[in-house]
């Protein structure tokens, strides 16, 4: 299926975008108005931009309905200020409860049962359940249109970190698996980043991978490695050495799947790439030339 946006109602447009634009992080962004009157809101239309200066961005879209805007945004042009509280798990169903739309005035702290805590720098008060929040000033609002789900992005520049210390590993730094994050997906859907559901890739940027088109061509049209395998197979820097390929060509297993062809090769290195050993596996491939 092909689709033209300006085709497209904005509900399906959101739905479209906000489905296939995921899993997306959420800010749980603290405003204040001109009367200091504080308010607490979820945006997932969120991101971090630049490490330094350090620049969080969001984007509180006018209302589909009417057009209108919402307090967050009207109270970061008011003061410009907000401390963006990162959600996990543990927090989850009372920050949902928070994106009510409140008429302007009430306070979500208390809607949502969340615990306020002065801010050093800005006005806004941060939320104690969260694991980490943001301190900002806003450098700058850009509007991205006038009409119903046009995005505003608050350009917000971090002044201040505080990191609640159960979630830090034993160098004192952010433990992702500690930290029990969630994201927002299209509908009602979120995802949450437990142990189980992570997996680790090794860092391309260290080394200069050959490359998936530098692999031999019965490597790369083999019927049984999968994409990521040869993603895996173009991160190494060479093709292995003659030492290693030679060792390699005595193990017995190999021999064996040699005898038996090239497709039970390809399955045995994808067992070796599949355990971490990549090096071995593409040793394994190579006595698979024809
Ligand atoms: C997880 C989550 C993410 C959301 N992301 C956005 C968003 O990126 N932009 C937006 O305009 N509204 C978003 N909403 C809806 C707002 O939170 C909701 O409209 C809220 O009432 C706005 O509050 P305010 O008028 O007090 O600023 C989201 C809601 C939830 C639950």
């Amino acid at each position: 299926m092909t689709l033209d946006p300006n085709a497209l109602d904005t509900r399906d447009l959101y739905t479209c975008l906000s489905t296939a634009v995921a899993p997306r992080p959420i800010a749980f962004a603290s405003t204040v108005d001109a009367e200091g009157r504080i308010n607490l809101s979820p945006f997932s239309y969120f991101n971090v931009f630049s490490t330094t200066p350090p620049i969080l961005v969001f984007s509180p879209i006018r209302r589909g309905r009417d057009g209108s805007a919402k307090d967050t945004l009207n109270n970061v042009h008011a003061v410009p200020e907000v401390v963006i509280n990162i959600v996990n798990y543990a927090m989850v169903e009372q920050m949902s409860l928070t994106s009510t739309e409140y008429p302007t005035g009430v306070n979500e702290f208390e809607k949502g049962g969340f615990t306020p805590l002065a801010s050093d720098c800005v006005r806004p008060p941060r939320v104690k359940e969260s694991p980490v929040s943001f301190e900002c000033r806003v450098d700058q609002v850009i509007p991205l249109g006038d009409g119903g789900g046009a995005g505003n992005l608050v350009v917000a520049r971090v002044v201040r970190i505080h990191i609640d210390e159960s979630v830090l590993d034993d160098k004192g730094q952010l433990d992702t698996r500690k930290l029990d994050l969630v994201a927002r997906m299209g509908g009602n859907d979120y995802c949450r980043a437990t142990p189980a559901n992570l997996f680790e890739i090794p860092k391309p940027l260290r080394t200069l991978g050959q490359g998936v088109d530098q692999l031999p061509a019965h490597i790369r049209e083999s019927t049984v490695l999968t994409g990521n395998n040869l993603g895996r197979l173009g991160n190494l820097e060479k093709l292995p050495d003659e030492n290693l390929r030679r060792e390699v060509g005595e193990w017995p297993e190999v021999i064996a799947a040699r005898e038996t062809g090239t497709e039970a090769l390809h399955r045995l290195a994808q067992q070796y790439l599949e355990a971490g050993q990549t090096e071995e596996a593409l040793a394994v491939l190579l006595h698979a030339a024809p």
